[in-house]
């Protein structure tokens, strides 16, 4: 997925928001990424993270902080915020704001701050878009390539010498200290089907699983309403809104109250067909890194076909259910959860 769809993503989402009816003078969205092997940018190893509190701080020319807000990042690691009024917009920058938040196993560090950046103007609304954010771990996953041995590990100086340096762009209040992370996270039980009420709202988001996501799979909507593979719903529950999920968009067409669960089950209508067959393809990029979509390209893809027209729909529908169905050498690697 490139930045462009990234960018459509976050431009469709703030559209929506806006036809929603609720004026917002100013809006800044940006998306935040777990940097599992801290190479300090995103690439094919890091996903989109979930309960992460960003920053927004816009200063004045002597560099002191007009006004700041905060916000969360929400399944797709997205955040949004509107700003009413006429703020001056052009000196703002957003960061990570907390460490070691939330359920989080990457929430140790934090990458720079990025400054925002003008979109687009729509009449009296300024759109601002943010570089991607980085939020860290306190170690590299053990899959990542160059960290992968653990031998001898890369120096790195405890304490990095004070070098005089310029300013930052601006000092948040400095994170809570959090206790170092066990060496040993359990790994959270696995979800129950049919969904038990006392599952939390949100679940911890548990580390990325190597072997599995490094393999090819391409799981149908039968195999992942299955309840013998029910430990392979990692990243989303299927109890979760598929309004959240997926957007305002898709919330639109199907309504707030309809589970992922149920969006699995649907058949009949291209609609319908669309909505199990994103479900499907979303549940399947979360389990292999080489299905054909990533998690941001099929929300991506769904609201495209869902803002046009019911051709578009079949089509998307359609070449879901492929890739969904994988081929004669990538078939569904599951096997029956303990
Ligand atoms: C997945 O579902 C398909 C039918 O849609 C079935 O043929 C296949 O055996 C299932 N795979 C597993 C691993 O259960
Ligand atoms: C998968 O199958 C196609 C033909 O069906 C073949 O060209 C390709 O090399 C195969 N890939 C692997 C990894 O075996």
């Amino acid at each position: 997925m490139d930045w462009s769809q990234r960018l459509l993503f976050s431009v469709l989402l703030i559209l929506a928001s806006l036809i929603d009816g609720t004026r917002a003078d100013a809006s800044v969205s940006g998306t935040v990424f777990c940097d599992q092997c801290k190479d300090g940018h995103v690439t094919l190893f890091d996903y989109p993270i979930y309960g992460v509190k960003v920053t927004l701080a816009c200063l004045d020319p002597n560099g002191q902080i007009i006004f700041s807000r905060e916000e969360t990042s929400n399944w797709f690691g997205h955040y949004a915020m509107r700003l009413e009024g006429t703020p001056d917009m052009s000196n703002c920058y957003a960061q990570v704001s907390t460490s070691g938040q939330g359920p989080n196993r990457c929430g140790a560090g934090a990458g720079p701050a990025q400054k925002i950046r003008l979109l687009f103007r729509f009449f009296d609304t300024e759109v601002y878009t943010v570089d991607a954010l980085l939020s860290e771990p306190a170690e590299p996953m053990s899959f990542c390539p160059r960290f992968s041995n653990p031998g001898p590990a890369p120096i790195t100086p405890v304490n990095p010498p004070v070098i005089p340096s310029p300013p930052p762009p601006f000092s948040l209040p400095p994170p809570p200290r959090l206790p170092t992370p066990p060496p040993e996270f359990p790994l959270p039980p696995p979800f129950r089907l049919p969904p038990s009420p006392r599952l939390p709202p949100v679940p911890s988001l548990p580390p990325m699983p190597p072997m599995p996501f490094l393999r090819p799979s391409a799981c149908s909507h039968q195999n992942w309403t299955n309840p013998e593979y029910r430990c392979y719903w990692r990243y989303v529950n299927p109890d979760m809104k598929v309004a959240v999920v997926f957007g305002l968009v898709a919330g639109r067409r199907y309504g707030t109250d309809i589970t992922l669960w149920e969006g699995l089950m649907g058949r009949g209508d291209p609609y319908r067909t669309l909505l199990r067959e994103g479900t499907t393809a979303l549940l399947n990029s979360y389990n292999s890194l080489l299905f054909p979509y990533n998690a941001i390209s099929v929300v991506t893809q769904m609201n495209w076909a869902l803002l046009g027209s019911q051709r578009a729909v079949l089509h998307t529908a359609l070449r879901f259910m492929r890739a969904n169905f994988g081929s004669s050498n990538v078939t569904c690697n599951f096997t029956p959860c303990k």
